[in-house]
């Protein structure tokens, strides 16, 4: 692996500890303005002093945040579907290497769709962009996307994610599922969840302690940030639990205290 390469790793993964607390703030990109997202800066820039690395993409990146942040940047390089549209997640390329060098980012990610119709697709996008992020040693974060109608299990994560990894991922974001060890011993790459729909914080501290503890170096975290009662205490412990070995339960009294500040 070259020097830059894992130069920018170490900037989404934090050499301290190897692990990292990623904040997703890329959903507009085929949700529109989601709940929590809707005035951007409103809510991400208080977020940002906690975040190890900001996941987002090219348009959220050149209009609401100041070129002056220190954050690490992720930038979603794919898109195309909405929603609203029955092939949600059937993506392509949405910005070239060229211009993520442009704006300076520590690594970027793609979705792929595993198991769906629109797979091939998806995967072969997937890898050529890799080797475009080889030429300039840029780290790819593959994004194992869940279609509507798929199965979420470890069997199907695994898959998903060993695939992903075997393919050049160099590091795989992934859903939390029961048997999660079994995802994360097949994957050759360091593994960090996603955190999905919101959920009371208690439970989402939980999940993100029992992925931590199954062997995941971290957490992809948007909704169950960005839609919390506080996000900015909820963050924090997120952090504990990441990065200070919390308990589910330290962190959620963490959380209760923060917010009442
Ligand atoms: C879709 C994504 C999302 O855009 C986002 O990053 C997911 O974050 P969360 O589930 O924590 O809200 O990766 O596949």
């Amino acid at each position: 692996m070259d020097w830059g390469m894992k130069n920018r790793l170490s900037k989404i993964i934090k050499p301290k500890d190897g692990r990292t607390v990623m904040l997703a703030v890329d959903h507009g990109y085929f949700m529109g303005p989601t709940t929590g997202l809707d005035h951007f800066t409103d809510m991400v820039n208080p977020l940002i002093p906690h975040a190890d690395t900001l996941m987002l993409t090219r348009g959220a990146l050149r209009n609401w945040v100041d070129p002056n942040t220190d954050v690490p940047i992720v930038l979603r390089v794919s898109g195309g579907t909405s929603i609203l549209n029955d092939d949600m997640l059937h993506e392509g390329q949405v910005c070239s290497i060229e211009d993520a060098i442009r704006l300076n980012v520590s690594g970027v990610a793609w979705s792929i769709l595993v198991g769906a119709k629109y797979e091939r697709d998806t995967v072969l996008g997937f890898t050529e962009v890799i080797d475009q992020c080889e030429e300039y040693g840029i780290p790819m974060i593959a994004v194992t996307a869940v279609g509507k109608d798929m199965v979420r299990d470890a069997r199907y994560m695994a898959l998903a994610s060993r695939m992903a990894a075997e393919l050049g991922a160099h590091i795989v974001k992934t859903y939390f599922v029961d048997g999660f060890e079994k995802v994360v011993d097949s994957c050759p790459v360091p593994i960090v969840i996603a955190g999905g729909k919101k959920q009371p914080e208690a439970d989402a501290l939980k999940m993100a302690h029992a992925a931590i503890e199954a062997g995941a170096i971290g957490v992809d975290m948007g909704r169950n940030i960005f839609q919390s009662e506080s996000p900015v205490a909820m963050i924090q412990a997120v952090n504990a639990v990441v990065h200070d070995n919390h308990t589910p339960q330290e962190a959620f009294e963490l959380f209760n205290k923060l917010k009442t500040q």
